[in-house]
């Protein structure tokens, strides 16, 4: 894994939409692998401001995401697809066909994820994946678990994310309990991975996933086994490293 330390939230920012900038402009045809939570915003920020001030166009660009909050539909302010368009694809010239988020409203969920994951495969993989990481380790909103698991699947949210992630929410008891969520064989598809990290509270699950054993209970330590891996961190989540 390669560690770039960065000063603060707006160089972390900067440096993973500079990556990403490259790759659209190198390969306009290319896929992207999106994440959400509040660490890729000042990077989306930055694309946005790649395309109104320089032109960067993303009219060939396919992207997928990594998850969706399970029973929460587009419409609903949560919904990791209202976030995306939020957050990026309403500021960008994408096509709305080529971006995909799983549907958190499928009544056929074991249908729904296999084709979730024919997609990405179809697709020839990610060539970048963004992804965040929880303060428990996860990816995507893989959990500690005794297995890692390879397909895209329905998970029980751990009561640790339900806690973190209860900010966006009026209440706790808002959360959704289950969300879908790609596996380590879509996430793996990825030719880069760029893992973002910020602020003091992930500095553990940071450390563990570069020093630590590779174990599912903490997810994102599989990355040790995918050969790109660059984490792009503020310099207190690298302080345990
Ligand atoms: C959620 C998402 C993850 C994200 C994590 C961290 O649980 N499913 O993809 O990495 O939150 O969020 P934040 O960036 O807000 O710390």
């Amino acid at each position: 894994m390669h560690v770039i330390s960065c000063l603060d939230y707006a160089e972390m920012s900067r440096k993973t939409a500079r990556i990403i900038a490259a790759l659209v402009q190198l390969k306009p045809h290319c896929v992207l692998g999106l994440a959400t939570g509040s660490t890729p915003v000042g990077t989306y920020k930055e694309l946005i401001r790649y395309h109104l001030e320089e032109d960067l166009d993303f009219s060939n660009v396919t992207t997928v995401n990594l998850d969706e909050y399970y029973g929460l539909g587009p419409e609903h302010e949560q919904s990791y697809r209202c976030f995306m368009q939020r957050n990026l694809f309403d500021h960008i010239n994408i096509p709305p066909e080529n971006t995909h988020v799983p549907d958190g409203l499928t009544r056929d969920v074991a249908r729904t994820c296999a084709e979730y994951d024919n997609l990405v495969a179809s697709l020839g993989g990610t060539d970048i994946q963004l992804v965040g990481i929880g303060d428990n380790g996860h990816i995507a909103f893989n959990e500690p678990n005794t297995v890692f698991v390879a397909n895209t699947h329905l998970v029980d949210l751990d009561e640790d994310t339900i806690k973190a992630n209860a900010r966006f929410f009026a209440s706790e008891g808002d959360v959704p309990r289950q969300a879908i969520t790609m596996g380590m064989r879509s996430i793996f598809s990825a030719k880069l991975i760029l893992l973002l990290a910020s602020g003091p509270n992930k500095a553990s699950a940071i450390a563990r996933m570069i020093k630590g054993p590779i174990d599912p209970q903490l997810p994102a330590s599989i990355l040790q086994l995918h050969p790109n891996v660059v984490v792009i961190a503020v310099k207190e989540a690298l302080a345990l490293v």
